[in-house]
């Protein structure tokens, strides 16, 4: 007899194609890849010269670093492999202490953290004010503060920034901010308060340059901690390749005008679709808009449906049951679909995914695995 259970796709990160693959038999080049908030529309890669790819990186590579300052708008800064591995870095500068990190939120932080025997103090994601209170009655030592978050959307206004800054530097305690997505909105950066002693800014240039392959981020940090991360970075973290590449796309001011239009009108495109489409299906999903992907909060059993039917369709999306995240605050029963962006040249994709969202009903699917390695979609109840 075929035994059927709850099976949920589990992915660490967006982006992972193969193993996706192998849970819903979906060939890896059939995909179509929502499941990242990188821009569908990238920089496009400038002619390389040679020497590039023959000689050994610059390791303090000036030019670059101008570009960099100028892009930022600050004086004090550094490059390094991604963000990713400064996330990897700052947890190893800190004896272990209390470090306040969203439930819902880019995990690495929270694995990093944890990996270095640090105490975790979790916030809510949805709703990151909350750390006012923690920081006012001395509750954590250093604060990670994903701004604005990825994937719920929050994003915390500067004041309030500016009073946690002050008190944790009061009591010897770090502000990491990670501004992953805040090329969109950088007058709501906190780069120009990243020279404080205690605070650590995080950019990547992944996302909003759609470059996440070439592994390129910076830190900005007042010297003293810049010095300090500076000891953990390789010597030559970051290709010669990446360098050139960065330096093309950080220069590049009409371009950058030009994507922030570019992403406003897909994440546009993408916002309406799914109010039209989803919203009239499930009237009580919440829908979030940012300028990188488009956030859907909804019952946790509809969202698996929704994200089982995406993907055995060949539509990859990227979902965070919070029912099963260390989670202690509101939304437990509640599933959070993220949608990465379209361009306006896929066309077919965008159809595809028009087509599905509009057979999607009210009822609720699962994926049922029947004991071999096949999976199907099977219609389990409805309301
Ligand atoms: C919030 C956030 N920060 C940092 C990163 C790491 O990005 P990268 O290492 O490509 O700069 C990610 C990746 O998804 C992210 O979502």
């Amino acid at each position: 007899m075929t035994k059927s259970k709850r099976i949920v796709f589990e992915s660490k990160h967006g982006g992972n194609l193969a193993a996706a693959s192998q849970f819903f038999g979906v060939d890896k080049e059939q995909w179509t890849d929502l499941s990242t908030g990188i821009s569908p529309c990238a920089y496009p890669i400038p002619i390389i010269p040679d020497s590039y790819f023959h000689q050994l990186p610059e390791v303090n590579n000036e030019t670059l670093l101008a570009a960099a300052r100028n892009y930022y708008q600050v004086e004090s800064l550094q490059i390094a492999a991604g963000s990713q591995q400064l996330i990897e870095i700052i947890p190893q500068l800190r004896n272990p202490c209390r470090v306040a990190i969203p439930d819902v939120g880019y995990q690495e932080h929270l694995w990093q953290w944890r990996k270095h025997g640090h105490e975790i103090v979790f916030y809510d994601g949805f709703n990151p004010e909350q750390l006012d209170s923690l920081i006012v009655h001395n509750k954590v030592d250093c604060v990670v503060l994903i701004n604005p978050n990825n994937p719920t959307g929050a994003d915390v206004a500067l004041p309030a920034l500016k009073k946690w800054q002050k008190l944790l530097e009061e009591r010897n305690g770090w502000l990491i901010i990670d501004e992953a997505f805040r090329d969109c909105s950088p007058e709501k950066s906190f780069s120009a308060f990243s020279h404080l002693p205690n605070v650590i800014v995080l950019r990547s240039v992944g996302k909003f340059f759609g470059l996440a392959g070439i592994r390129v981020g910076f830190v900005l940090a007042g010297e003293a901690l810049l010095n300090r991360i500076n000891e953990h970075l390789g010597l030559w973290s970051v290709s010669a390749v990446s360098q050139y590449i960065a330096m093309c796309a950080l220069t590049n001011t009409q371009w950058q005008q030009q994507q922030r239009i570019t992403l406003s009108e897909n994440s546009q495109w993408m916002h309406q679709l799914l109010q039209q489409l989803l919203q009239q299906s499930f009237p009580e999903c919440e829908i979030v808009q940012t300028p990188y992907f488009i956030s859907v909060l909804i019952d946790q059993k509809k969202g698996e449906a929704i994200f089982n039917q995406l993907a055995c369709a060949g539509i990859l999306i990227r979902q965070w049951p919070l029912a099963d995240i260390d989670k202690q605050f509101s939304n437990s029963n509640k599933t959070l679909l993220r949608f990465g962006l379209l361009s306006e040249q896929q066309k077919q994709p965008r159809e595809k995914l028009q087509q599905l969202l509009q057979s999607i009903d009210g009822g609720s699917y699962s994926v049922i695995n029947s004991g071999t390695n096949s999976v199907s979609l099977c219609k389990t109840y409805s309301d």
